[in-house]
């Protein structure tokens, strides 16, 4: 039993490793710490149990595969392993694990973040808490620049904290730049993706200057002049200027220098003004920048001459010759005044060179005629001139073929006698380059366009415009116009109060308007004229070619109509009467006069009854009547007749009634003269009396 337990264990030691035909799935286990885990152990041999070891409770199997589950991963030191029991041996194999932990903070720090210029100084960037450090990259960034990476080979398991350290020495250019430190745990194929990182919020750098320029930087023509300024406010060893035109010696006494050159000659100088103290030199490139303006910029075609096609490219291309530096050259392209590409570069060469940007371009209808031109243009910053320098190309004339394009296809409406030729193919209505041959049909024959249009050639008609680069037609709506035509009858007969409808064929287009004028005077529509409108008229016609008028005579049929006369007559007896009756109407009416239910006259349009000595059986009401086929009418006249009473009669009653009045005053004339002989108390009495009969 002990022996066979010790033979086991040297089989073991044999066996273990690659030899030992164990398969993990998956095969390599990264696990965030807490997170779970599940791994399956497999063989392909036979064999008596497959089992995990390495932790607290083992897991036997018998089946073919075993699993390892772990919900939390809380273990930072667990090494599993794999065995499998075979023929009374048994082999074991690792699985490789590795816990991790991403940091609970990244920070960076420096002693001073107020740096002066040419001295030394240290980074700190601490990481907190992170498994496993091995595994650990730390980058140093300068804005956007990786400047460092430290990586560590502690190969605890268990999170550490640990700090990287970035040694600078502080540039005028560092001033205003953030710096900052990422973390991050590279942890294979295996691992999380992207590897999980933690950055550092950013550290503002501020690098004082103990040199100063002025001007700060210098943009400066080639051959021309350039002075600047180098101060200091420190105490110094020795101040100076380096460079390869007009430099400065150094100089223990003064705080300012000046570096001065008349004819600037040399593309590649580099002035650096330095200065001497605390054992140290400090040196700093003055920023300068050199340029020429383009000697010539032109504009061409490159490969390809005369006109262009529509829907081919084409490449233009912009001669920019002797230009520094290329970097801070700009070439626009204009279409017309159209800005349409900017190309820029970034060739570091500060000599002049010559370039040759292209611009494709895809020929468009829209691009015949047009101008481009290319421009280029030195931007070269405020310190540079203003407004920047820039050289224009000559335009360049572009001319591009295509198929006709007909824009106005619309009802075209031409006067009679107007040929197909006129129809308006002006610049605007139908585009081509070269231009466009025009044909017309109609239906399936084609026409010639020079032949008249009558009245009768309105209608559907095809135009086609052509040229070499293909050909456009559409369909247009003629619409021959013409002046109006009036077709009547001489004379009209309408019933009265009738609508009046022409009577009439027109003929015209557009459409004419009809008036009608009686004596002049415009008839308004609609119109039902009356009994006593019968006249001449005069009908117009008129339209924007024309007017056309016809008399036309318009008579109105209507029912019979009495002149008016009155009709209640009175005639002594033994006069004579004479009844006239007459009245209108078309046709002319028939009429007859009738006394007591019997007709005693008839005629025409005028009746007529005299009465001889006239007695009382001749009062009564005579009636005239009169008739045509569109009515009857009829009139009553009243005749009375009166006795003779003789004017003597009239006499003997006025003189009757004289006398009597007489008899009346005398009687009064008494009456008053006997009460005046009465007291004057009665007078008043009598006074009333008499005013109550004058009253009477
Ligand atoms: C392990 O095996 C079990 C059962 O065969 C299966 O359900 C599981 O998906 C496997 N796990 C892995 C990680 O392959
Ligand atoms: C697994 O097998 C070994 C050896 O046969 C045995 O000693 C152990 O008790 C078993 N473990 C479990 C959990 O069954
Ligand atoms: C186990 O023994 C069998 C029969 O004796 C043999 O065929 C097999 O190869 C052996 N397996 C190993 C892994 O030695
Ligand atoms: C890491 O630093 C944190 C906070 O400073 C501290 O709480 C922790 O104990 C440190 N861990 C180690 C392993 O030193
Ligand atoms: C962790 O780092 C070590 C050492 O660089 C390396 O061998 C190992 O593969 C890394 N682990 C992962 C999961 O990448
Ligand atoms: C440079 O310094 C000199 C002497 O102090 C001064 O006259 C000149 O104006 C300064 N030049 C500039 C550009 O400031
Ligand atoms: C020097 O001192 C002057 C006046 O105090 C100040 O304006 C200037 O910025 C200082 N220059 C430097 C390089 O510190
Ligand atoms: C020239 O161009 C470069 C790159 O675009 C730019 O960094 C630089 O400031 C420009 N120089 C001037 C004087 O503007
Ligand atoms: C245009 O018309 C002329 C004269 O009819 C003819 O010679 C020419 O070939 C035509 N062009 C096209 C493109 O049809
Ligand atoms: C021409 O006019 C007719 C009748 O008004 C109409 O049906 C047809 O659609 C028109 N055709 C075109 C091309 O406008
Ligand atoms: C009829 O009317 C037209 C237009 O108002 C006028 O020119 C013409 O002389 C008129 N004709 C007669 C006969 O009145
Ligand atoms: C009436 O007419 C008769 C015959 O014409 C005539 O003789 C007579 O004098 C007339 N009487 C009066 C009063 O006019």
């Amino acid at each position: 039993m002990l022996l066979s337990h010790l033979l086991i264990s040297i089989l073991l030691t044999l066996t273990h490793g690659d030899d030992c035909p164990i398969f993990f799935d998956p095969l390599e286990v990264v696990v965030k710490y807490g997170d779970s885990v599940s791994v399956n152990c497999s063989t392909d041999i036979p064999h008596q149990g497959l089992r995990w070891e390495g932790f607290n409770t083992e897991i036997n199997m018998t089946e073919g595969r075993s699993s390892w589950t772990v919900d939390e991963m809380t273990d930072w030191e667990i090494q599993p392993s794999c065995v499998v029991i075979s023929n009374e041996t048994q082999c074991l194999q690792k699985l490789t694990i590795t816990i991790y932990k991403t940091p609970d903070s990244v920070s960076i720090s420096t002693g001073d973040n107020i740096m002066i210029e040419c001295s030394t100084y240290e980074l700190q960037c601490d990481v907190v808490n992170v498994a496993p450090v091995q595994n650990l990259t730390v980058k140093w960034y300068k804005g956007e620049t990786l400047m460092h990476k430290e990586t560590f080979t502690d190969p605890t398991k268990t999170p550490v904290n640990t700090t990287s350290i970035l040694q600078i020495t502080a540039d005028r250019s560092d001033d205003g730049v953030q710096y900052r430190c990422e973390a991050e745990l590279e942890l294979g194929a295996e691992g999380p993706q992207p590897p999980p990182a933690v950055t550092s919020e950013p550290l503002n750098i501020v690098v004082y200057s103990i040199l100063q320029f002025n001007p700060q930087r210098v943009v400066v023509r080639y051959g021309g002049s350039v002075s600047v300024n180098c101060s200091t406010n420190i105490t110094h060893k020795g101040i100076g200027w380096e460079a390869s035109e007009g430099p400065v010696p150094t100089n223990r006494e003064q705080n300012l220098i000046t570096w001065r050159v008349s004819s600037l000659r040399e593309w590649d100088i580099k002035p650096i003004c330095y200065i001497n103290y605390d054992r140290t030199q400090c040196g700093s490139n003055l920023p300068i920048t050199i340029y020429k303006t383009p000697e010539s910029v032109s504009i061409n075609t490159a490969d390809h001459t005369g006109p262009m096609n529509e829907f081919s490219t084409y490449k233009l291309q912009c001669d920019v010759v002797n230009v520094a530096p290329v970097q801070n050259l700009t070439v626009k392209w204009y279409k017309g005044e159209t800005l349409m590409h900017k190309e820029t570069f970034t060739d570091p060469i500060k000599t002049p060179v010559n370039t040759t940007p292209i611009l494709q371009i895809t020929a468009d209808r829209s691009d015949d005629g047009v101008q481009y031109r290319c421009e280029a243009e030195l931007e070269l910053g405020a310190e540079g001139p203003q407004p920047p320098p820039a050289v224009t190309s000559e335009p360049l004339n572009i001319v591009v073929y295509y198929k006709p394009q007909i824009y106005f296809c619309n009802h075209w409406a031409p006067k009679i006698e107007s040929t197909l030729s006129l129809y308006p193919t002006s610049y605007y209505s139908i585009v081509a380059n070269p231009s466009a041959n025009i044909s017309w049909s109609r239906g399936s024959s084609s026409l010639n366009a020079s032949i008249f249009l009558d009245k009768y050639d309105s209608g559907e008609y095809k135009i086609t415009a052509s040229n070499e680069h293909g050909a456009s037609s559409c369909i247009i709506n003629i619409t021959v116009e013409y002046p109006p035509g009036l077709n009547c009858n001489e004379s009209f007969q309408i019933q009265e109060r009738t609508l009046f409808k022409l009577p009439c064929s027109v003929d015209g287009v557009p459409e004419p308007g009809i008036s009608l004028y009686k004596n002049g005077k415009l008839i308004p529509f609609p119109y039902s004229p009356s009994w006593n409108d019968s006249a001449l008229y005069n009908l117009t016609a008129s339209n924007k070619y024309g007017s056309v008028y016809h008399p036309l005579q318009i008579n109105i049929l209507y029912a019979p109509v009495f002149d008016p006369i009155n009709g209640n007559i009175e005639v002594v007896a033994d006069g004579n009467i004479t009844l006239n009756c007459s009245s209108s109407g078309n046709p002319e009416p028939h009429m007859w006069w009738s006394f007591k239910n019997a007709n005693i006259s008839t005629g025409g349009r005028h009746v007529t009854i005299n009465i001889l000595k006239a007695t009382s059986t001749d009062s009564g009401e005579y009636i005239c009547s009169a008739t045509n086929r569109f009515g009857h009418n009829s009139k009553t006249f009243s005749v009375e007749i009166k006795e003779n009473s003789s004017p003597r009669h009239i006499f003997a009653v006025y003189i009757l009634f004289v006398l009597i009045a007489l008899i009346l005053i005398i009687l009064l004339c008494l009456y008053v003269w006997r009460k005046r002989k009465s007291s004057g108390r009665y007078q008043i009495q009598t006074d009333q009396e008499l005013r109550s009969l004058s009253n009477r």
